[in-house]
């Protein structure tokens, strides 16, 4: 493989020119807008308001914070372009459009979305979910049911399985999301607040079996295809023309997965953002925060009825839709479990929650979450009850006070 060609900002323009994406006569500004730590980001925003602003992705082949003494193939830029292809056919409204895929530079093009504002961001600055849930439920709704069996044929599935092989971001979730968090490794760290709470949990041989069933569920549920990093920084969100807009960015650890993957991490991360408003004593704003988790459960229960009478396998008939849908839902509150030990246990943690003036009884409340979620699933009811997990949410950080 030749080394890919790292792009700077002062060439972006030339670059997406070179590729015929802006014509050769245009002006205008480019900036560097990643603030992620794999990849770089670069929007370029014509002077002509009448061009279309395009954002450049490109993947170098290190972790992009830790420079080349950590390499990492930059597979992975091809890797989610191709899942946004795929999402922009199920989910068009939800999904920024690719315009351009440059494989020898591990490097795509897509639209624009400066406008837009990152969902943890906004929420941290105070605003509400409004739309936001139902929107990302209906994205993994749409996306999981026509990759699917119901939605997929045999021949359809094995092509995308094929297709969606991800081995490497695979590796990086069981370590940081269902691994290292869960042991005294290295890179996690944690408030002084847990120590106690944090030491019960990793001893508790109840959570080792939950965790090594989500482990072995991760890697061997294959039921559609995830996003796989579906949490409040990969959704962007907005208003255009008076309406809300919704977009689902980062898709690099796409592969074909468990469903509850992906609602279990939005659904955490939207519990952390509720125990942030609790915090600073928006308890209004925080039970709105956590009602939303229904919209986002019944949306994606929408779009798999939608797509149901069309499904291609005859066999599967409504019972096993419902015991599907169960399944899921138990998926769900296992994975949102682990996400929630990760985001104040792990390595990457939760701006919400780090940047409140003291983060200890808010990280100490969404540690106690995880534990009980991981443990006991049927303590949000034994059929998919989203209205219970709200109620569980907002009863944990009372009984706290
Ligand atoms: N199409 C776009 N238009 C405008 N800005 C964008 C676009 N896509 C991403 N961004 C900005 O760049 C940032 C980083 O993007 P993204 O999360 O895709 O990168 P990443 O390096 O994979 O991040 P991470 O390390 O979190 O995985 C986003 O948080 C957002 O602010
Ligand atoms: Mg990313």
């Amino acid at each position: 493989m030749t080394e890919p060609v790292v792009l700077e900002p002062a060439e972006v323009w030339a670059y997406l020119v070179g590729r015929e994406l802006l014509p050769a006569d245009a002006s205008g500004v480019v900036r560097e807008v990643g603030d992620g730590n794999m990849n770089r980001v670069f929007v370029a925003i014509p002077d002509d308001s009448a061009i279309a602003g395009l954002a450049v992705k490109q993947a170098p082949p290190w972790i992009q914070k830790l420079g080349p003494s950590a390499p990492m193939s930059p597979e992975r830029a091809l890797i989610e372009a191709r899942a946004l292809r795929r999402f922009a056919e199920y989910a068009p409204r939800q999904t920024p459009r690719v315009l351009d895929v440059d494989p020898p530079r591990f490097a795509f093009t897509m639209e624009d979305l400066s406008d837009l504002t990152v969902l943890r961001t906004a929420l941290n600055d105070g605003a509400g979910l409004g739309r936001t849930s139902a929107e990302v439920g209906e994205l993994v709704g749409r996306v999981t049911f026509a990759t699917s069996v119901a939605g997929a044929t045999p021949q359809a599935r094995a092509a995308l399985l094929a297709d969606s092989v991800n081995p490497l971001l695979a590796e990086v979730t069981l370590q940081y999301l269902l691994g290292d968090p869960f042991t005294t490794a290295e890179h996690n760290h944690h408030h002084p607040a847990l120590n106690t709470a944090l030491q019960k949990l990793r001893s508790d041989p109840a959570v080792r079996t939950e965790l090594a069933t989500l482990r072995a569920d991760f890697g061997g549920n294959a039921q559609a295809l995830v996003h796989g990093d579906l949490h409040s920084g990969s959704v962007m969100v907005g208003v255009r023309k008076g309406e809300p807009v919704v977009r689902v960015i980062d898709p690099e650890f796409a592969m074909v997965g468990p469903i509850g993957l992906d609602l279990g991490l939005y659904l955490a991360n939207v519990v952390i953002a509720a125990v942030r408003a609790y915090a600073q004593g928006d308890a209004e704003r925080g039970n709105d925060h956590v009602l939303s988790i229904a919209d986002c459960w019944d949306s994606f229960c929408a779009a798999w009825r939608e797509g149901w009478p069309g499904r291609v396998d005859p066999l599967l008939d409504d019972g096993w839709l419902l015991r599907h849908l169960r399944g899921v839902w138990h998926d769900t509150l296992g994975y949102a479990a682990v996400e929630l030990v990760r985001r104040v246990a792990g390595y990457s943690h939760a701006s919400d929650l780090e940047t409140l003036p003291d983060p200890g009884p808010a990280s100490a409340v969404v540690l106690g979450l995880g534990h009980k979620l991981l443990v006991d699933r049927e303590i949000c009811g034994s059929r998919p009850d989203p209205r219970a997990l709200a109620h569980l949410v907002s009863t944990s950080w009372e009984a706290q006070q």
